[in-house]
């Protein structure tokens, strides 16, 4: 928690807190145990073999020792396949959300942290959350690379611009824990710190109902939709389809005209609404405009909000 005193490690206030530490204290108790081994075994040969021991045999060997040569290749082989596969696994588990986490839209920007609630609701450096419960941040940032830390949670993810970052947390206690940014981003890095103030989900909701009236990032988008006149070709009930339909693209496979497939995910979304020509879907003409320029990085994400929130019924 905030002002709590001195601590060796940051207390433990998410679900991923406890097994990455664990995995710090394995890799601690790893090099102890081998600096212990070494720092032994130097006192004990230099005393053994120290000038004018005659009890010693110092007969040169052969330079063979095929059992003990495969013992330490074998050993360190195994010791760190094992933190790779454990790290890697800590690694997938910490970004990799879970399916159903409640997504936190963030963007960085030269020096604040700004963040938008699911109903619409947003803050800047401050983040409220709901205890127990997944919560998901999609990320981007509209200057220079940033880095979301929260030392509690155990989380760090760099912001970049031009494509989103996602990570994810479920907090394991209430209060407030530090936020900062992780990574030099000019004159007031040290100044682009916050908080994340862990609430009851009773408390949460109250909180996500107050401040003044909220609208939601896929309503936003929709209307942005509209008046960007994007309905005129990717909606086909509205005029001849020109542009792919937009519902139920979100998560599924596209064919390109080169006939390779993409994800259509945020990233691929975003990109086709700044560079349409990058990537055009099979069977249609590279005749959008591009949108770069018309749209800043906040819209951009209630239109893709928007998309997304057009499931196939
Ligand atoms: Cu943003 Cu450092």
């Amino acid at each position: 928690m905030i002002n709590d005193g001195f601590r060796l490690l940051p207390e433990q206030g998410s679900t991923h807190a406890a097994p990455v530490d664990l995995l710090y204290f394995f890799l601690l108790g790893l090099a102890a145990c081998v600096t212990v081994v070494i720092a032994a075994l130097i006192v004990y040969f230099s005393i053994k073999y120290r000038r004018g021991n005659t009890h010693v045999d110092r007969t040169p060997g052969d330079g063979h020792a095929l059992a003990l040569e495969i013992t330490w290749m074998v050993i360190p082989l195994v010791v760190s396949m094992l933190i790779f596969g454990w790290g890697a696994a800590l690694y997938f588990s910490g970004y990799r959300s879970p399916a159903g986490a409640m997504e936190v839209r963030v963007v960085a920007k030269q020096w604040m942290w700004k963040f938008q609630h699911p109903n619409g609701r947003r803050e800047i450096n401050t983040l409220h959350a709901p205890l127990g419960q997944p919560v998901k941040l999609t990320m981007i940032s509209e200057d220079v690379i940033h880095s979301l830390f929260v030392p509690a949670f155990r989380i760090k993810r760099d912001v970049l611009p031009g494509s989103y970052a996602a990570c994810w947390f479920e907090a394991t206690r209430t209060g407030g824990f530090h936020l900062f940014c992780a990574e030099y981003c000019g004159t007031n890095h040290s100044r682009m710190i916050g908080s994340v103030v862990v609430l009851e989900p009773a408390d949460y909701e109250a909180w996500l109902g107050g401040g003044q009236a909220n609208e939601s990032p896929a309503a936003a988008g929709k209307r942005l939709f509209e008046e960007l006149r994007c309905a005129a070709c990717h909606l086909p009930e509205t005029g001849p389809v020109r542009g792919p339909p937009l519902q139920g693209v979100f998560g599924r496979e596209v064919t390109l005209k080169g006939g390779q497939t993409v994800t259509a995910d945020e990233n691929y979304l975003r990109e086709s609404i700044l560079r349409p020509g990058a990537k055009v879907v099979k069977g249609y003409e590279p005749i959008m405009p591009s949108f770069d320029g018309q749209v800043d990085e906040e819209q951009l994400i209630q239109l893709i909000a928007y998309i997304k929130s057009q499931a196939v019924p």
